[in-house]
This record gives structure tokens, C-alpha cells and sequence, in this order.
């Protein structure tokens, strides 16, 4: 089958884009409003995007509350989701108030960044702590404008010793969790290495 995307005509159940961008890591993002209110939410268009600044990235539809708080404050830390954490990442998802502390909503404890105000999710395998880059607004050709994009330099990364073994992530022990589309999620726990050709 084939579809342009300016009609999206797909014809299928629902539009099958996040089904094919596959599996997205997800950046649990924590930030701290001006009133000193803690929030926390997931968001699956992220990834990492650069080592030299380390950057990552986070797209929003609409200015939702970790946009505003990362605007105003200038800082986030991303944490991420171990199978653990899966139902507590899916909790703090819930549409709420700015006025709601999401880490009590989602009943998780945080603890402090080293660089940054926002606080971490303990218990989560690692967090970056971030200091905001820039808003990109992501507009269409013909000016349809949905999504932002927020990047942010990461200056500081806590990984949980349990997952480091011989000098590297154990990253099949973090069992990361990742989202596919419609209601669905990946799990990492087993991998296979393929040499790059010289
Ligand atoms: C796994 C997962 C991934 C999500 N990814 C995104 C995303 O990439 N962009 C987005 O705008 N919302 C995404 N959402 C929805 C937000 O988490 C949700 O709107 C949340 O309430 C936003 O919280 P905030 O207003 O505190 O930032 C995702 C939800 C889940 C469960």
C-alpha cells in the first residue's frame, strides 16, 4: 500500500505512523514548575541526538506542562523507564493540572539532581539532568503547526551502579522499556552485536 500524508487517506484503523517509527526510547521528563510544583510525564518522539554537546530531544502536541515548565525554568532531568517503572511511567501520563505534583500521583519518590533543580525518579536505571537549548516548532510546508521540539544539553548523567558490569551498561539488565504504536510497548532484555565493517 502507499498514502500521501498531505490527505492521509491510509485507509487503515488508525494512522499507522507511530506503528512503523519503531521502538522509541522514552524519555520520562521531570521538571519543576515556577510555584516549585514537581511534574513528570513521558513522551516517546525523544531520543538522543547528538554526543558532542550531549543533546536530547522531546517533541510536545501543544504546549503541555513540561514544555512550559522547561520554557520558564530552563531545566529538566530525563529519566528513564526500566520494566519496573512501566505502570508508574504510565501513570504519570494522566492528564492533570499544573497544580498536581505528578510524582505523588504516579506514588514515586524523588531525589535530588546534582546540576539541576528538578528532581530525579528514584529508582529509575538512569537520568540526565538537562539545561534547556531551544523551541523548534515543527510547521508543515504549507504551515500546519501541531508539535515543538525541545532540546536540551545534557550535563550530567547518573547511572545506577547495579548496571554497570566489566565497564559497560548492562543495558539488557536495565530492561528499558520502549513504546511501539496503538496501545503497545517494547521490552529490551536480550541483544545481539554486529561489528561495524572498516
Ligand atoms: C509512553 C507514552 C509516550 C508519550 N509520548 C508523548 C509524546 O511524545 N508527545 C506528547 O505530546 N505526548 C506524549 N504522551 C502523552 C503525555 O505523556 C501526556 O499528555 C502528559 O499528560 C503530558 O504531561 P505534562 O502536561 O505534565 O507535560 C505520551 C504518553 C505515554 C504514555
Amino acid at each position: 500500500m502507499f498514502y500521501d500524508t498531505e490527505n492521509n487517506q491510509h485507509g487503515l484503523r488508525h494512522d499507522p505512523f507511530k506503528a512503523l517509527v519503531v521502538p522509541r526510547p522514552i524519555g520520562w521528563i521531570s521538571t519543576l514548575s515556577q510555584n516549585g510544583i514537581r511534574n513528570l510525564a513521558p513522551y516517546s518522539f525523544f531520543n538522543g541526538v547528538s554526543t558532542d554537546p550531549h543533546i536530547v530531544m522531546f517533541a510536545s502536541a501543544g504546549r503541555k506542562d513540561s514544555q512550559r515548565n522547561i520554557e520558564e525554568t530552563g531545566e529538566f532531568v530525563c529519566n528513564f523507564a526500566g520494566w519496573d517503572q512501566r505502570e508508574q511511567m504510565n501513570a504519570s501520563s494522566a492528564t492533570v493540572g499544573p497544580d498536581i505534583d505528578e510524582f505523588l500521583l504516579a506514588g514515586l519518590e524523588g531525589e535530588p539532581a546534582q546540576l539541576v533543580r528538578p528532581p530525579r525518579v528514584k529508582g529509575a536505571p538512569a537520568h540526565l539532568e538537562c539545561i534547556y537549548m531551544q523551541t523548534v516548532e515543527l510547521r508543515s510546508r504549507n504551515g500546519r503547526h501541531s508539535y515543538d521540539m525541545i532540546l536540551g544539553e545534557v550535563v550530567g548523567i547518573h547511572i545506577d551502579d547495579r548496571f554497570i558490569h566489566d565497564g559497560m551498561v548492562d543495558t539488557a539488565a536495565m530492561k528499558p522499556v520502549s513504546r511501539l504504536g496503538y496501545h503497545d510497548y517494547a521490552m529490551v532484555d536480550e541483544l545481539f552485536t554486529m561489528k561495524r565493517p572498516r
